[in-house]
């Protein structure tokens, strides 16, 4: 049995949020080369479609900033009977703005993306694991939401500070002795969109720590905060 594979033989499944593009893409595309049952998730029909295509895998709209969203999405699996094994909440927005000078509209945004949705999609799932047994979330956050090294580049990190906490906290909530390891993931700075192109990271080495939060072995880190796979302080 590999980490792709469970105890009755079935490919694992693991949802991918903000698949289209960037890391959430990069990692939906490893993941499926390691035998997972991919779903990418995201918000632009046209774009899911083909990633989905380009990836062979499956494909479900999804506006994590839009809580109607998430609920329609956990209805569609529930009635699919889809038993979600891994969950990677990589969807976010990095709208770096003071905290004193954001605006409503960008501070819900910025708000909605990178801590509700992620809540929401554990607040759904993860109770889910836990009764099956097993469960990897990987919560992607950032260096700039740690209070050792700032938090920094203002409401986003705050945002990431926010997620960090939420890890821990959701972390806890899983008793112990059950196979459901939650971890946030910095994936340092990576050439994307977001990233820009003078990032030192190539999207795949951005991605690789992602992708080794998500299919870790019993017994991993859990409640950590992890870059490349080692925890990291907060
Ligand atoms: N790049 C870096 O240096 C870096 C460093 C640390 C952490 N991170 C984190 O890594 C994650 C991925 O970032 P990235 O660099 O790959 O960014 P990216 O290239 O900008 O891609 C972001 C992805 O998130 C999706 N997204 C944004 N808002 C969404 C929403 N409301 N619902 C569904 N999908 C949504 C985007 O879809 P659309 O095309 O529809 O907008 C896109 O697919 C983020 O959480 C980010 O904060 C990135």
């Amino acid at each position: 049995m590999t980490s792709s594979t469970a105890a009755d033989g079935r490919p694992r499944t693991a949802l991918v949020t903000g698949a289209t593009r960037g890391l959430g893409r990069a990692t939906a595309a490893r993941l499926v080369e390691l035998g997972y049952e991919v779903l990418v998730a995201g918000r632009d029909p046209d774009e899911l479609v083909a990633t989905a295509a380009e990836l062979g895998c499956g494909g479900v709209d999804l506006d994590v900033a839009d809580p109607s969203s998430i609920a329609r999405l956990v209805e569609h699996l529930e009635a699919e009977g889809v038993e979600l094994d891994v969950l990677v909440n990589n969807a976010g927005v990095s709208l770096i703005e003071g905290p004193l000078r954001i605006d409503d509209a960008d501070l819900a945004v910025e708000m909605a993306t990178n801590l509700y949705g992620p809540w929401l999609l554990m607040r759904a799932f993860v109770p889910w694991m836990v009764d099956r047994g097993y469960g990897r979330v990987v919560n992607v956050s950032s260096e700039a939401g740690a209070f050792s090294d700032g938090p920094s580049l203002g409401t986003y990190g705050v945002s990431k500070a926010a997620l960090n906490a939420l890890t821990v906290t959701v972390a806890a909530e899983v008793p112990s002795g059950v196979d459901v390891l939650i971890n946030a993931v910095c994936p340092c700075w990576v050439a994307t969109d977001m990233g820009g192109p003078s990032a030192p990271r190539t999207i795949d080495e951005g991605a690789e720590g992602i992708i080794t939060a998500a299919t870790l072995p019993a017994g991993g880190p859990h409640g950590q905060f992890l870059k490349d796979g080692t925890p990291i302080p907060w």
